[in-house]
């Protein structure tokens, strides 16, 4: 049991009685046309079984090589953007794994400071790797950073010495697999059937998992007990129809906004993966909530004031963590700083009770409040939501009435840029 709950609180009364009830009995089709498999997205539905993209064989395979990389590794590089390294990202700060390599991030900007900077903080690493994660290869940020962290390898250790400390992640038969090809870099599989934001279930997010030494096994365990979870759930029951579904109740109702909040830093990167899933996947057809993160107590000194008395325009998710996995107690003190009240407590127990107050302060103003309530912070846990989430957005996506697998806005801007910086073939 994976021991993730979603419960709703409504203390104005915002959606009527029995509304979401309804609105899951209404799409029991629709959960069982999504699991049994549907033909219009055949080609984009690779993660969905889990298995097909992150099987027991992939899996030694990816840890396999990383066990490579972090037997002379002390740097690892992930080049990559949008679902290419958010989904990594999230887990390697989230799980803050120890004895791997450092994991540093490159190709998800074109920033001529971060490029320098990453550079020079190069140097101070003695056995670098790189991995540039693309699956058309036909992105700016990552091309442009694999061109130059590429020399930079040939140029410390040598083209052939370089060579095999080159990963590339790509689509069989891309630009990137040909590079590797004519080079002798290590390719690995960015499955076809797969787009960027949902490929954590592949070796796009496993494998900078694994040399980070996250324990990618738990990990795929925990999608693999959601997706079973999901699977068998009846419409009445399933977490991720009722998370669509509440979604978008209130969005009908003119919130406008969903606001992830959570009270554990750490989990930032994840919130912004989270970000990307719903984002890009639902903003379309003028529709759709505009997801954004509060990481408190911190966002509380900074949003807290908009949500607690401005436009009344979001509603809340609150992920909270269940488990305690630190401790930290409030000291005894002789100097008089007024906050002896807080003696012998635990900051776990502190930050505990500011997030009830929060949910507390927020339902009274008569914001919507989800909570999302996970065991820990651990790799089984976080597959489990990586599943949820995808599986969740894929069918809010359905009751949107919008395909959940493009994203047509965000070649708008990208016309333009081409044009301008001379791309052979781009016009406005
Ligand atoms: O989710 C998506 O499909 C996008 O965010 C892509 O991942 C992103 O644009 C990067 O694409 P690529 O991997 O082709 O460089």
């Amino acid at each position: 049991m994976d021991g993730i709950t979603l419960t709703y609180t409504d203390r104005k009364g915002v959606l009527a009685p029995g509304a979401l009830e309804t609105m899951m009995a209404d799409n029991a089709g629709l959960l069982k046309r999504v699991i049994d498999g549907e033909e219009e997205y055949r080609d984009y539905l690779g993660w969905f079984r889990v298995d097909d993209t992150a099987g027991e064989e992939r899996l030694d395979f990816l840890l396999e090589q990383a066990r490579r990389v972090r037997a002379d590794g002390d740097a690892f590089v992930v080049i990559g953007i949008g679902g290419s390294n958010q989904s990594s990202r999230a887990a390697i700060k989230a799980l803050r794994p120890k004895g791997g390599p450092a994991i540093l991030w490159a190709g998800n900007t074109i920033s001529a400071c971060e490029t320098a900077r990453l550079l020079e903080e190069l140097d101070g690493y003695k056995s670098v790797y790189i991995d540039c994660i693309a699956k058309n290869f036909e992105t700016l940020e990552p091309g442009i950073a694999f061109r130059v962290l590429r020399q930079y390898l040939e140029r410390r250790y040598g083209a052939e010495n370089a060579a095999g400390r080159i990963f590339a992640t790509g689509t069989p038969d891309s630009t990137l697999h040909q590079l590797c090809r004519d080079n002798g870099y290590t390719f690995l599989t960015f499955p076809e059937r797969v787009g960027g934001r949902f490929s954590v279930i592949s070796d796009v997010g496993l494998f900078p998992m694994a040399v980070a030494g996250i324990d990618i096994r738990a990990l795929v365990g925990g999608m693999r007990s959601m997706r079973d979870r999901l699977w068998h759930e009846s419409a009445g029951e399933n977490i991720a129809l009722q998370y669509a579904c509440l979604r978008k109740l209130l969005l009908d109702r003119g919130y406008h906004l969903e606001m992830l909040s959570y009270f554990e830093p750490r989990l930032d990167y994840f919130a912004k993966w989270w970000i990307q899933t719903f984002a890009e996947s639902e903003g379309k057809n003028n529709t759709a909530l505009y997801p954004v993160a509060a990481s408190n107590s911190e966002d509380l000194h900074t949003t807290g004031q908009f949500v607690q008395q401005g436009s009344p325009i979001l509603f809340e998710t609150f992920l909270e963590v269940r488990g305690q996995d630190a401790s930290v107690i409030m000291p005894h003190e002789e100097k008089k700083d007024y906050f002896d009240y807080l003696e012998g407590m635990d900051f776990w127990a502190m930050n505990n009770v500011a997030f009830r107050a929060t949910m507390a302060a927020h339902s009274d103003r008569g914001i919507p409040c989800l909570l999302l309530s996970i065991p820990a912070i651990d790799a089984a846990t976080l597959g489990a939501l990586y599943y949820f989430f995808l599986f969740s957005c894929y069918l809010s996506c359905h009751l949107l009435g919008v395909n959940p697998f493009d994203q047509p806005g965000v070649e708008g801007y990208k016309a333009y840029m081409f044009a301008n910086l001379g791309k052979p073939g781009a016009t406005l």
